[in-house]
């Protein structure tokens, strides 16, 4: 893919302090546009980030054709910048595209982006104790017209953020309201894409969960509303033991990269792990009766969240005294660790985008 570039008249200060989560974008974003009556694919570029001028008929501001994805480059302490598994980022994001009858972008084309983006935004990867840069690629219907069908034009964007640690002070467990209500996913839906609408449906239970002094939601599934399925935009995992049940990936749920990450290293360490729908009875019975040692969430923006506590029709449960298990400590401390580059990485997952010469 032939990248155009068009260098920025200025450039911003870099920050310095606390950088938050998603506040700040770096100079630069790639665009891509693809016209099904021009062949597909064409005008790749990396320009300065600003704007992007649509058309008010634009049908993703009409019915939702809009797929994103989320990775992060992270600097190791020798200077070199890297990604952690984009081939899992582009493999879910075509899946996305598929479902939401979109144009897939070809795996290459997407890590070439990504990598070509880093690399001209190299001094925006920061360099402190948890800090990365966060990668947001997406795409959207820009076809003006006002009838529903598959658009024939759309954009494929990636923009950057440099991110702070998740948890500033430290990973420690949060509370959890188990939302009986509303539904994020049902079969046959579209619970296993990154689309828009499906974040935009799930506001109003986390609205719900704030008000009720939690911070995420404990979804159910959309026809029984019994068996668990994920937490917030993370998947979520319990340990029973030497046992981790997580639920399947079976069309409603997202098939996240830190999940797989997680399964194989709980694998690679012998413990079992079950990828079954698990009824919120058993959930609720092994909170309170000490058989569930540990449960967390997980997910790039913050790796792994530890559940202190949950609450399901009013019952609550506090699993492992509110404190952050061994197991899961264990487990951020080497996905990290790999992320970072201060652990060996004995699967291949990290893909070097530059080395920095000092
Ligand atoms: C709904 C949902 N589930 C799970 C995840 C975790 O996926 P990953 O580990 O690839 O970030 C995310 C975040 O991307 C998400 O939005």
């Amino acid at each position: 893919m032939d990248i155009k570039f068009e260098e920025a008249k200025t450039l911003k200060e870099k920050p310095t302090g606390a950088l938050g989560f998603g506040k700040i974008y770096t100079d630069y974003m790639f665009i891509a546009d693809y016209d099904a009556d021009q062949g597909g694919w064409h005008d790749a570029r990396i320009v300065p980030f600003g704007p992007i001028e649509l058309s008010p008929a634009s049908m993703v501001l009409h019915y939702a054709q809009e797929t994103f994805e989320g990775l992060k480059a992270y600097r190791t302490k020798d200077g070199v910048i890297q990604l952690f598994r984009p081939e899992m980022n582009a493999r879910r994001f075509m899946n996305s595209n598929e479902r939401l009858s979109m144009p897939k972008v070809p795996e290459d084309m997407f890590i070439d982006a990504i990598k070509a983006l880093v690399e001209v935004e190299k001094d925006w990867v920061p360099n402190e104790e948890g800090e990365s840069l966060y990668i947001r690629p997406y795409m959207f219907a820009t076809e003006a017209s006002v009838g529903v069908h598959p658009a024939t034009s759309y954009k494929f964007v990636i923009i950057c953020s440099p991110v702070g640690a998740y948890y500033p002070e430290g990973v420690n467990p949060v509370k959890i309201w188990v939302e009986d209500e509303y539904v994020r996913a049902t079969p046959g839906g579209t619970g296993f894409t990154k689309c828009g609408g499906n974040y935009a449906g799930s506001l109003k239970a986390q609205e719900k969960a704030e008000e009720q002094g939690y911070t995420q939601v404990l979804w159910l599934d959309g026809v029984h509303k019994k068996y668990v399925e994920e937490v917030g935009s993370m998947n979520a995992m319990f340990v029973f033991g030497n046992t981790i049940v997580t639920a399947p990936i079976d069309g409603t749920v997202l098939p996240g990269v830190t999940r797989d990450s997680i399964i194989h290293l709980l694998k690679d360490w012998g413990y079992t792990v079950e990828e079954r729908h698990m009824p919120i009875d058993e959930l609720m019975e092994g909170a309170k009766n000490g058989k569930l040692t540990e449960a967390f969430g997980t997910g790039t923006a913050a790796v792994i969240s530890p559940i202190g506590e949950l609450c399901f029709k009013g019952e609550k449960a506090v699993i492992n005294d509110f404190k952050t298990g061994d197991l899961t400590q264990k487990l951020y401390d080497t996905l990290t660790g790999i992320q970072w580059g201060n652990v060996e990485d004995p699967f291949g997952w990290t893909q070097e985008v530059v080395r920095i010469q000092e």
